[in-house]
């Protein structure tokens, strides 16, 4: 039987485009609570289903984000609702709900699509390059003081959720602002994702909580976290789990988490979604008890490479010419040299030579062109140009992305 990929024109579509993925989340359907949060944050439009008949096998859509690159920011497609249906796997679905979506998303002029994989072999094959590391921790609380020249300053407030976007969005946006990975965050955000709380979401865990540290007057750290408590043979086992912490400065910062680590009752303190260079690593006294652990993180696409790069900054004078391949969307093939002063098309002969996936792995900075040099992601075809590359791309903060979308 033929299928049909095209957007979705109703909420009740959306809600059958999105019964794919949540088959294997072990749900028939989303619930209308849910559906109704879904729709404040994704319009209907920017869903895309694989119809048999009047019934979705299948789906794929893109919220519209605006996404923190070094030096600025760009609009960017962040891909979520991927799904087929079991019965309807490997017959070519998610590519053609691919294509229809990419390209959907190139004309409304978002250069750029990221996204959280659930396994890592499935986004390479349409152009996306692993672009950033995420770590998890998992300390035993009375392990877990920080070296001797530390000492919080502020007061931690409890603050209810509904209350809570006031306090802690100002801190998230000059964060978000600064960190290539982050993106900006509406009120139907705030509300509807990132402090709703419903039952389903709990899995058993304690209800969110949010902190908020006040130093001279004003938020300038904050901490959503879930208490899960459990004793064993009259010893506390439970544990906190930081959603997310954020701070404006490295005092704030270190205060936030002091106060994570020491709330009593718990034996352990787990975070994941941290990037890799959180300053917990250095902060501690003993680092190896965070048993900090990594795996991979955001993958990007440049949908529109002059578009895309353009959108970030680069650190030095000078430029490279980097031979781009891209096999699924092809207009983004040839030279482009690339640097402080422009990004544009050059009939020159290249210096490195890569898929687009590997400008993808390096467009945030997560990632030196060295590093794909030696991971034979790129051809260094010209000696140094790897170095070059890398002085031109340099960025200060690993790119970071505090949430699953
Ligand atoms: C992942 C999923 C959406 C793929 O859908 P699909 O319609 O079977 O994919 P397609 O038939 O279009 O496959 C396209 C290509 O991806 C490959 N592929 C698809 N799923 C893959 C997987 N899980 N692992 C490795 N390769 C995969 C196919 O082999 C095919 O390769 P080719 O280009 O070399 O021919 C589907 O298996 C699914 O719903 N899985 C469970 C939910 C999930 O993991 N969703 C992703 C959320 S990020």
């Amino acid at each position: 039987m033929d299928f049909d990929i095209r957007s979705c024109a109703s909420a009740e579509e959306v809600r059958q485009a999105s019964s794919a993925i949540g088959y294997y989340f072990g749900r028939s359907s989303a619930g209308e609570e849910q559906m109704k949060r879904f729709a404040r944050v994704l319009p209907v439009e920017r869903v895309y289903a694989a119809w048999e008949g009047n019934r979705a096998v299948g789906g794929l859509a893109a919220l519209p984000l605006q996404l923190t690159v070094p030096g600025g920011s760009v609009q960017a497609a962040g891909i979520t609702l991927a799904g087929v249906l079991p019965t309807h796997r490997r017959r070519g679905l998610l590519r053609a709900m691919m294509r229809a979506l990419l390209d959907a998303c190139r004309l409304a002029g978002e250069p750029v699509a990221y996204l959280w994989a659930t396994e890592d072999t499935i986004y390479g094959r349409f152009g996306f390059g692993l672009a950033s590391f995420s770590a998890e921790i998992d300390v035993p609380r009375d392990r877990s003081a920080f070296h001797g020249s530390f000492s919080a300053s502020g007061n931690v407030r409890l603050v209810p959720l509904a209350a809570a976007e006031r306090d802690i969005a100002p801190v998230y946006e000059k964060v978000a602002a600064l960190t290539p990975g982050m993106f900006v965050r509406s009120a139907p955000w705030w509300q509807d994702r990132t402090l709703a709380d419903p039952e389903w979401l709990r899995g058993g865990r304690g209800e969110l909580q949010c902190a908020v540290l006040e130093q001279k007057g004003r938020a300038r750290a904050y901490a959503l976290y879930r208490i899960n408590w459990g004793f064993e043979r009259g010893l506390q086992a439970g544990s906190v789990g930081v959603v997310e912490a954020v701070g404006e400065s490295p005092e704030a910062t270190g205060a936030m988490w002091r106060y994570l680590l020491d709330i009593d009752w718990l034996a352990r303190v787990r975070a994941g979604l941290l990037p890799v260079d959180h300053p917990l690593l250095l902060l501690a006294a003993e680092p190896r008890r965070l048993s900090f652990s990594l795996r991979d993180g955001v993958w990007v696409r440049l949908l529109d490479v002059k578009a895309a790069l353009t959108a970030r900054s680069y650190q030095e004078r000078g430029s490279v010419v980097v031979a781009v391949i891209d096999e699924f969307c092809p207009w983004n093939v040839g030279h482009w040299r690339i640097g402080a002063d422009g990004v544009n098309r050059t009939d020159e002969a290249p210096d490195l030579r890569c898929d687009v996936s590997a400008l993808g792995a390096a467009y945030l900075g997560g990632f030196t062109w060295t590093q794909l040099v030696r991971a034979l992601r790129v051809e260094e075809i010209v000696a140094g140009a790897a170095a070059d590359a890398d002085a031109i791309f340099r960025t200060t903060r690993a790119p970071w992305c505090p949430e699953i979308f």
